[in-house]
């Protein structure tokens, strides 16, 4: 089975690229290992404090942020780096050439009942203009991002990533430590049945997003003449993996609860990475109103309305904000 370097060289990543994702995905087999761990080594349950989100954070939160945090710092290749767990922007390396984002471990409140979780980032160039710990660096459109991906501590430790020549998806062999290639260049099928919201917001979606919903819990006797089914982990990167699988669309749009916050995932570090992968395996991802990766950032934990997955189905969603 080939191994990620050898298609990593294949999709014409550059070596430095590769040896920062080496890098990256050596931390995360140590994360991989701690979330392992669980109750026997004391790593589950809350710390005192919240994230600059207003999140409380888990104690796996923060151990996988300073593993990433540590060895991202020590490469040498990355100039700064931005965390769903650091409020500002973390200087690295001032010659370092890369840029990452990162939500540590997406879908932290699974740890407790042993359920999905990952890690998700984004990598872009670092702009040589700017100073290691200048946040507008960050603040680029992700359609400039060279490489995104994530890693999904399952019952197989998975990595999906995408260098802009397809999403291929690896599977962590632990007796010898390598991602081996078992998923080649995914395709997302076009069509589905299967969709993914949080229903207990339903009052609070805008309108369009009602009306797609009403229309696909009608099914057979609705608009869209079939049946659909729901699924929803609580942890994007298990829907969106379940997404690059199988088909669906996922949605957290953009609710009228807080004008404040435009939806609940965090642009950088969550919905451009899934975009990037999405659109490279076939599927789409818009705000509802625009392509995700063409969303111009204002700060590092900007949020937006996510609409993603199957081709025709996404479509079909956006013809309800016509
Ligand atoms: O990181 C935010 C997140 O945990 C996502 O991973 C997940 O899709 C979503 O929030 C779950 O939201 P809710 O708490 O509304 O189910
Ligand atoms: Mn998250």
């Amino acid at each position: 089975m080939k191994r990620l370097n050898s298609q990593m060289q294949q999709d014409g990543a550059p070596l430095e690229l590769i040896l920062l994702i080496r890098t990256l995905l050596a931390g995360c087999k140590e994360i991989s290992f701690r979330v392992s761990q669980g109750a026997l080594a004391g790593v589950l349950g809350s710390t005192l404090s919240e994230n600059v989100q207003g999140e409380t954070q888990k104690k796996l939160d923060v151990i996988s942020n300073q593993i990433l945090k540590d060895i991202l710092k020590e490469s040498g290749y990355v100039k700064a780096i931005s965390s769903e767990e650091e409020d500002d922007v973390v200087p690295c390396h001032p010659d370092g050439k890369y840029l990452v984002s990162f939500d540590p471990l997406d879908g932290s409140s699974n740890t407790e009942i042993n359920s999905l979780i990952g890690t998700i980032f984004s990598i872009a160039h670092a702009p040589q203009w700017m100073e290691p710990d200048d946040p507008a660096a960050f603040l680029q459109p992700g359609s400039q991002m060279v490489a995104a991906g994530y890693v999904l501590y399952g019952p197989s430790t998975m990595l999906a990533m995408t260098t802009g020549k397809g999403t291929h998806i690896y599977t962590l062999d632990k007796t010898h430590g390598g991602f081996l290639l078992t998923h080649p260049n995914i395709q997302v099928p076009e069509q589905t049945a299967e969709f993914s919201i949080n229903a207990s917001n339903q009052r609070h979606w805008e309108q369009p997003i009602q009306n797609y919903v009403a229309d696909l819990l009608a099914g057979t006797e609705g608009p869209r003449e079939k049946n659909y089914n729901m699924r929803w982990v609580a942890a994007m990167v298990g829907d969106i993996h379940r997404l690059l699988c199988r088909g669906g669309i996922f949605m957290y749009p953009y609710d009228k609860r807080d004008p404040g916050k435009p939806g609940k995932l965090r642009l950088l570090y969550e919905a451009n990475p899934m975009a990037f992968l999405m659109e490279q395996a076939g599927g789409l991802a818009s705000t509802g109103e625009g392509r995700i990766m063409e969303v111009m950032p204002e700060e590092i934990h900007q949020r937006v309305p996510v609409i993603i997955g199957s081709k025709d189905e996404v479509e079909a969603c956006l013809s309800y904000y016509d």
